[in-house]
């Protein structure tokens, strides 16, 4: 194992750092970009310069995602794709790669909960959290990832979640689908290093969002769990992501692959 061949391997280049975090240009397609997490990333991106690409369900929402990224006097393309149709996320892919010629960063936001005791828990429910959580990201990961290895570089990044690495109650589906979005981002980062594509995850503690919302409409229990080991009283606000996200789409994250980042205000060292 060697370091790349340089003059002086360990000197650090003048204005090395200029652009390090530098993602403008960069073509990111986002998925579950109509609400929430995936909104804010697909904003931040925006504002970093990205071509950016909304995929998802909900049209409405992707409209008023791409209302928000025009105020900031930057474009944004729709794409309508339900994640856990491997034919409408080829579909997509091919068209933002006709369109830039490429695409560097996927983000794979889509996702939704549902909350029952275990021993109860509806296997209609159990099919939607698992397809949609754990398999519409593995497809979207083998779809864009394989456009990715053909450019040689991307980097892809899963949004976990903090039940990706414990559990909490009325949870099991979601924490199943979550502990499964790790296991894939680190076996992907592993076959696809050499070829140029890192894969990442991003692991939120409960966000304000409108998934934090309509689930605490259902039932309290697993939120007041949740909140009652936090550090500190206060969810996170999605824009409080686009730090990492841009982080690990550009060149600073080198080095960085197979490992879900946590943005989870500290809750796992408890
Ligand atoms: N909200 C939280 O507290 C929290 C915490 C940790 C992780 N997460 C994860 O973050 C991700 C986004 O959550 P959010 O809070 O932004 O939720 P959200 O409900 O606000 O947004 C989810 C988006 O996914 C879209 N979607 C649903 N099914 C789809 C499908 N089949 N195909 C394409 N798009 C589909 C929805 O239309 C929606 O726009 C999820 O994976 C969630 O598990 C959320």
């Amino acid at each position: 194992m060697t370091a790349p061949e340089e003059d002086d391997p360990i000197a650090i280049p003048s204005g090395y750092v200029t652009n390090l975090f530098d993602i403008a240009g960069r073509v990111a397609a986002v998925t579950g970009a109509g609400s929430g997490l995936g909104r804010a990333i697909a904003i931040g991106y925006a504002q970093a310069g990205c071509e950016v690409a909304l995929l998802d369900v909900n049209d409405a929402g992707m409209e008023e995602t791409a209302r928000l990224i025009a105020a900031e006097g930057r474009s944004a393309t729709i794409h309508h794709v339900d994640v856990t149709r491997k034919a409408e996320i080829e579909a997509a892919a091919d068209a933002i790669v006709a369109r830039h010629g490429r695409v560097d960063i996927l983000v794979n936001s889509a996702g939704t909960a549902f909350r029952s005791p275990a021993e109860d828990y509806p296997e209609e429910k159990l099919d939607l959290i698992l397809d949609l959580n754990l398999k519409g990201l593995y497809l979207c990961c083998q779809v864009f990832g394989k456009r990715m290895l053909a450019q040689g570089k991307g980097s892809i990044i899963n949004i976990a979640s903090i039940g990706a690495f414990i559990g909490y109650p009325w949870s099991s589906a979601y924490v199943a689908a979550k502990h499964g979005v790790v296991g894939a981002t680190k076996v992907m980062a592993l076959e696809w290093r050499d070829r140029g594509v890192r894969v990442n995850g991003i692991g939120p503690t409960l966000m304000d969002s409108p998934l934090t919302k309509a689930a605490a409409t259902t039932t309290s229990l697993t939120a007041d769990w949740i909140k009652g080991r936090m550090l500190r009283p206060r969810l996170g606000l999605p824009r409080e992501l686009i730090g990492a996200a841009i982080f690990l789409a550009s060149d600073a994250s080198e080095l960085v692959t197979g490992h879900t980042i946590m943005c989870d205000d500290g809750y796992l060292t408890a």
